[in-house]
């Protein structure tokens, strides 16, 4: 039942306990979580509340609102924040060898890690684009919904770990090492930027970007609000620009939304 008569203050069937933990959720976290597939997260987050006891979301629900550090465990383990750098590597073969060649061309490249988690993927592309092409001006902006993790990425530090896939000459050429940290050298990190922003609302002016890399995000959205935002994606890169996602991911209509793909997982804006 869902009628208006079903709902509680939140607007919630409050039978439903999963929406009126997700619904009640929103006043400690402002991120819409019906947007996202039910059964993934649904899952996660009965798991999570189930490992501390409580099996009854609403009370977890209480548990939250009484507890900050709890609040943090929760929001870290729902964001999935998993990431490292030079991450799929065949993708960044393409973007070293076709991609970033072609875009250098305009001498300065513009691009947006959407989804950015602690940074991995925007450092990695600032080394990647200095690499292959030195003269380019680089202006990278990361973007997550997830304020700590952006804090954490503005440090530009990672773990080995992090890098265990990562070419090893070139960690050594843009991160120090110190113990088992490796932090971005300032010729790295110049041109970067990193903010809180939720792609579920986001919006760019048209042809902002030359390259967008939009990641192991929209896996966890419903199929409406992933193409939606795949839309507001393509509409943010300037003609002949490309748009790359993650390797189990896939844009469901490119052609409408004037995409074409050039390679797995990476599409030219027409
Ligand atoms: C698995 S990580 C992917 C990181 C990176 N793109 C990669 O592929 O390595 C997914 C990130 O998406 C972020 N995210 C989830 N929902 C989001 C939203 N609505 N807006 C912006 N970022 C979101 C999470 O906080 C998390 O940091």
């Amino acid at each position: 039942m869902t009628t208006a008569a079903a709902t509680n203050r939140f607007g919630a069937d409050p039978n439903d306990d999963y929406l009126v933990f997700i619904t009640g959720l929103r006043q400690l976290w402002p991120v819409d979580l019906t947007q996202y597939r039910r059964g993934q997260m649904e899952r996660r987050i009965r798991s999570f509340a189930g490992r501390r006891g409580v099996t009854h979301l609403p009370d977890y629900l209480q548990v939250l609102k009484g507890d900050e550090d709890e609040l943090h465990r929760f929001l870290d383990h729902v964001t999935i924040n998993v990431s490292q750098l030079w991450r799929h590597p065949e993708q960044w073969q393409v973007l070293h060898k076709e991609l970033i060649p072609e875009l250098a061309a305009e001498n300065r490249i513009r691009a947006w890690s959407a989804g950015c988690s602690y940074g991995a993927e925007a450092y990695t592309l600032s080394a990647v684009i200095r690499e292959t092409s030195p003269n380019t001006r680089v202006q990278i902006t990361g973007t997550d919904v997830d304020r700590r993790i952006i804090d954490r990425a503005k440090q530009g530090r990672f773990t080995d770990a992090d890098a265990r896939e990562a070419p090893q000459d070139q960690m050594k050429k843009w991160f120090d090492h110190e113990g088992d940290m490796w932090s971005a050298k300032p010729e790295l990190r110049f041109g970067m930027n990193f903010e809180l922003g939720d792609l579920l609302h986001t919006s760019v002016p048209a042809g902002s970007y030359d390259l967008i890399m939009c990641r192991n995000v929209v896996i966890y959205f419903n199929e409406d609000v992933r193409d939606s935002l795949h839309g507001r994606l393509a509409a943010a890169l300037r003609p002949g620009g490309y748009l790359v996602i993650g390797a189990t991911e896939r844009v469901a209509t490119p052609g409408p939304i004037g995409l074409t793909p050039t390679h797995p997982f990476i599409y030219r804006k027409a």
